[in-house]
C-alpha cells in the first residue's frame, strides 16, 4: 500500500490542500524584461536569466530592442511607460534610475534587498546608484570596464608591432598594422561608439582627475582647457586609423573584424570579450586585453542594472521579486558574467572560473576604488543625466565625423552642450 492510500480522509484533505497551495506558489507569474542584449555573447548571457526564471516556474517575456549602447531601447521604453504599460523590468543605468524613480513609476524592492542583505553584498558606489531616497528600486547585474584595448596577437605578430600602453605607442603600432595591410582600429561608426573612444582618450590623455572634472562635474574650465585641446587632437588622430566602411557598423561586427584578424585593435568595453568567448576563443590568449592607452591605473565603470516598474498583477509582482533575487544570487552572478565579459557586482565572489582579463578587471576595480581612480563612464550613462550625455555625445560624434571641423570649434560645441543641459 502506498502512503497516500494509508491516509485518513481528514489527513488526506489536508495533504491535498497543502499540495494545492504549493502548486499555486509555484504557478509563477510573468516577467517582461526590456534589454538590448542581442549580439552573440549578450544573448547567451541573457538566456541564463531566462532559464533561471523558468526554473522558478515564472514565464519570461523577452522584450529585446536591438542597438548597442541602448539608445533605441530607451526610446521604446519611454513610449511604453508613457502609455501606462511599463514592462516588469528594464535595463536602466546610472543617473537615469533616479530620473525614472522621480516619475513615480518604479517599485520599492526593500522587501527583497533587506532580508537578502544587499547593502553588505554590494560596493557602496553601486548600491547608491540602485537606490532612490534610500530605497532600492533597481538591481545590479555586473560591472563592465569600459577602458579596454583589445588586440589580436596574430595581427600584431604579422605587423611586427607591440601592443601599446600609451597613446604615442598606439600610433606607432597603428602605423605598423596599416603597413602590413591590416585595419589598425576596428570601429563601428555610431555615436555611442564614437563617444566610447572619446572617453578613453579623455582618461588616457587627461588622467582620472581631469576626467572627473570634465566628464562628471562638467567643469567649463576643464572643458575648454589646453588638456581638452590635446584630447581632441589625439582623438581626431585616432580617427585616421579606422576603415572607410566604419559608418553605421555595429560594435559586434567590429569585434568580428578583430577576431578574424582583418583588424588589429578595438577600443571597447569588455562586452566585446563576450563575442570572443561566444566564438570559442580564449581571452588573454587569442585576444590580448590591456587598459586603453594611458589608463592602466584607472577604471571606467559601467554597471548594468534592471530597474523594476510598478505593476498591478500580484502573481507578476511575485515573479518580479523572483527576478530581483535571482539576479543577485551567486549562481547567476557567476554564470551570466562568464558569458557577458563583465565581472560579478556581488562582493566576495570566487573568480576561479573567470579568464585572465576578468581577473585583472576584478583586481583593478578594488584597487581603483581605493585610490580614487574609479570613474563612471559617460558614454554608457553612468556619469551624468541622459539629456546631458546625449548632447555631448552628439557634439563629439559630429567632430569625429566631420573632416573640416577644427579642434577649437569642437571644444566650443562640447562645452556648450555641457552647459545647456
Ligand atoms: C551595456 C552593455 C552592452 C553594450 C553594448 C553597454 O552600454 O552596458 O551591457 O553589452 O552597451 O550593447
Amino acid at each position: 500500500m502506498t502512503k497516500t492510500k494509508m491516509l485518513r480522509p481528514r489527513a488526506l484533505a489536508l495533504a491535498c490542500a497543502t499540495l494545492l497551495a504549493a502548486s499555486a506558489a509555484h504557478a509563477g507569474g510573468e516577467v517582461e524584461v526590456l534589454h538590448w542584449w542581442t549580439s552573440g555573447g549578450e544573448a547567451k548571457a541573457a538566456a541564463q536569466l531566462k532559464l533561471m526564471m523558468q526554473k522558478k516556474g515564472d514565464t519570461w517575456k523577452d522584450f529585446a530592442v536591438a542597438g548597442g549602447g541602448g539608445d533605441a531601447a530607451m526610446t521604446v521604453l519611454k513610449s511604453r511607460v508613457v502609455s501606462g504599460n511599463p514592462p516588469t523590468a528594464a535595463q536602466i543605468k546610472g543617473p537615469s534610475i533616479q530620473e525614472w524613480a522621480q516619475e513615480g513609476v518604479l517599485t520599492n524592492l526593500d522587501d527583497v534587498a533587506g532580508p537578502e542583505h544587499w547593502d553588505s553584498l554590494l560596493p557602496s558606489v553601486v548600491s547608491n546608484i540602485m537606490k532612490y531616497q534610500g530605497h532600492y528600486v533597481a538591481v545590479p547585474v555586473n560591472v563592465h570596464r569600459v577602458n579596454w584595448l583589445w588586440a589580436n596577437p596574430e595581427a600584431f605578430k604579422k605587423a611586427g608591432a607591440t601592443v601599446p600602453t600609451t597613446w604615442d605607442q598606439f600610433f606607432v603600432a597603428a602605423d605598423k598594422l596599416k603597413k602590413a595591410g591590416i585595419i589598425p582600429l576596428a570601429h563601428g561608426g555610431q555615436p555611442w561608439q564614437d563617444f566610447t573612444v572619446f572617453e578613453d582618450v579623455v582618461l588616457g590623455v587627461g588622467g582620472a582627475d581631469f576626467y572627473q572634472k570634465a566628464m562628471v562635474k562638467l567643469d567649463q574650465g576643464a572643458l575648454t582647457s589646453p588638456t581638452m585641446e590635446k584630447v581632441l587632437t589625439t582623438y581626431k588622430r585616432v580617427h585616421s586609423y579606422i576603415d572607410k566602411n566604419a559608418p553605421g557598423r555595429d560594435w559586434n561586427l567590429a569585434t568580428a573584424m578583430l577576431i578574424k584578424g582583418e583588424a588589429g585593435m578595438q577600443l571597447m568595453g569588455d562586452w566585446a570579450k563576450g563575442e570572443w568567448v561566444a566564438a570559442g576563443k580564449v581571452p588573454g590568449k587569442d585576444v590580448v586585453c590591456v587598459a586603453a592607452p594611458g589608463s592602466a591605473k584607472d577604471f571606467t565603470f559601467n554597471v548594468d542594472s534592471f530597474a523594476m516598474f510598478k505593476i498591478k498583477n500580484p502573481a507578476n509582482e511575485q515573479a518580479q521579486r523572483d527576478l530581483a533575487s535571482s539576479i543577485m544570487s551567486p549562481e547567476f552572478q557567476e554564470l551570466f558574467n562568464l558569458y557577458k565579459g563583465s565581472i560579478p557586482v556581488r562582493l566576495g565572489m570566487n573568480m576561479d572560473k573567470f579568464d585572465a582579463c576578468a581577473k585583472q578587471s576584478s583586481r583593478d576595480f578594488v584597487a581603483d576604488s581605493k585610490s580614487g581612480t574609479l570613474v563612471p563612464s559617460i558614454a554608457h550613462g553612468m556619469a551624468v543625466p541622459a539629456a546631458v550625455s546625449g548632447a555631448i555625445q552628439d557634439a563629439v560624434s559630429q567632430f569625429w565625423n566631420t573632416d573640416s571641423m577644427s579642434v577649437k570649434t569642437a571644444m566650443a560645441n562640447i562645452a556648450a552642450a555641457a552647459k545647456a543641459n
